[in-house]
């Protein structure tokens, strides 16, 4: 079914203008009849952030940035579906046009700048579907685990305090919640990373995720950052994430590095975040410097470029625990999902442990190659 689907909606995705594309891709998961996600080996299972994933295939932010369709892209396969970015009020975001398909490279450039229907259109959504009176992290294991993306509005007076509302409102419908200061089109919104703004920052949306605890349960509380940091800024990143204790970072987000070896340089010229296939390298030697500086203390999700089996593998090689895509979805279809999965599955077949194979995971694989990553010439 989701086959059929997938071979039917692709070419004429295709044609249209990517933003009408992923207008309708959304409407045909709100109203296609999807048969319930399928059944995943077990050794794909992780425990992760102390929720249950049931494999480590999620959908990234920008997708499904009001919370339209969760539930309808848990059967699609993935192991679970971060929602937003959501603002505070709603804003429509900058002109357009301003998504673009580079598709000689499979990448994209996005400057949508934070479109969102704000948070009260997205919690309504939202709470239909978890049970309030379950705040466990036990409920995940059956509805599916709902990642929120959180984002401050463009013309707030105080950034810092969008995000502290964002997490009191949405920690009781949240699996988990992303603090996103990664996005390049949102002026100014990149400085949240520097050390003395984000050490305040953290320190306010941990404490609002304290407070609210009692009534929303517990809710994990995850950075996400830009490829483009220095390494001296990431060892501040770091260094700040651990002191305040987050549960995790998403490694990353869009970059605003043009890689000399893009094909469709006309379009490369657009303002933007460049994501899928060209941004791979530079997400993955991010990912590995940031497991390197982390030291176990927290799981990492990797982001960047994943668009086949392969490029899974080595980000959680890299160092991610859990992986996200999202460009790649735009040129390999639906397909990818199980590709991945396949792939991992494998991967953990020819791990030459053959006698153990029962106790095989993929835990196994999570920062195998970090040190050799960080030891490469850096990517261009
Ligand atoms: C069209 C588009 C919109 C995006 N919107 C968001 C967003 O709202 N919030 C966010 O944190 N990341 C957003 N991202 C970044 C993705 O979540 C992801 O980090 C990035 O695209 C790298 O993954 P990829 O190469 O698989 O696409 C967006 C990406 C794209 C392509």
């Amino acid at each position: 079914m989701i086959g059929f689907l997938d071979r039917l909606a692709r070419p004429l995705l295709h044609a249209l203008d990517p933003e009408d594309a992923h207008g309708l891709a959304i409407k045909m998961l709100k109203f296609a009849p999807l048969p319930p996600a399928p059944r995943d080996d077990k050794r794909l299972a992780l425990r992760v952030f102390g929720l249950n994933f049931r494999n480590p295939v999620g959908i990234a932010a920008g997708f499904d940035k009001n919370a339209e369709v969760p539930d309808a892209l848990l059967r699609l396969g993935f192991g679970f579906v971060e929602v937003g970015t959501i603002t505070p009020l709603p804003q429509p975001g900058n002109p357009r046009q301003r998504l673009f398909r580079l598709d000689a490279d499979h990448g994209v450039i996005n400057r949508l700048g934070f479109n969102s229907q704000g948070a009260d259109a997205a919690l309504k959504r939202l709470a239909v579907r978890v049970a309030p009176a379950l705040s466990s992290p036990a409920r995940w294991a059956d509805k599916g685990i709902v990642g929120i993306n959180v984002g401050a509005n463009k013309d707030s007076a105080d950034r810092v305090a969008d995000y502290v509302h964002l997490i009191e409102r949405f920690a009781a419908v949240a699996s988990y919640v992303t603090v996103n200061i990664s996005s390049p089109n949102t002026p100014g919104l990149r400085n949240l990373q520097q050390a003395a703004v984000l050490d305040d920052l953290l320190a306010r949306v941990v404490d609002a995720r304290e407070r609210v605890a009692p009534n929303a349960g517990p809710t994990p509380v995850l950075l996400k950052i830009a490829p483009d940091l220095s390494l001296g800024d990431l060892d501040d990143v770091v260094g700040i994430a651990r002191s305040r204790r987050v549960d995790g970072m998403i490694v990353g987000n869009t970059t605003v590095a043009r890689p000399p070896s893009l094909l469709e340089t006309a379009i490369a010229k657009e303002a933007g975040g460049l994501s899928g296939r060209p941004l791979f390298p530079l997400a993955n030697r991010m990912l590995a410097e940031t497991y390197v500086r982390v030291e176990g203390v927290f799981p990492l999700i990797g982001a960047g470029g994943i668009d086949s089996g392969a490029t899974a593998l080595a980000k959680i090689r890299a160092g991610a625990s859990l992986i996200q895509v999202y460009s790649g979805l735009v040129f390999r279809g639906l397909a990818l999902i199980a590709e991945i999965k396949n792939a991992l599955l494998e991967a953990l077949d020819d791990d030459g442990q053959d006698t153990f194979k029962e106790q095989d995971t993929l835990k196994e694989f999570i920062g195998a190659d970090a040190a050799a990553v960080t030891a490469e010439p850096w990517p261009k």
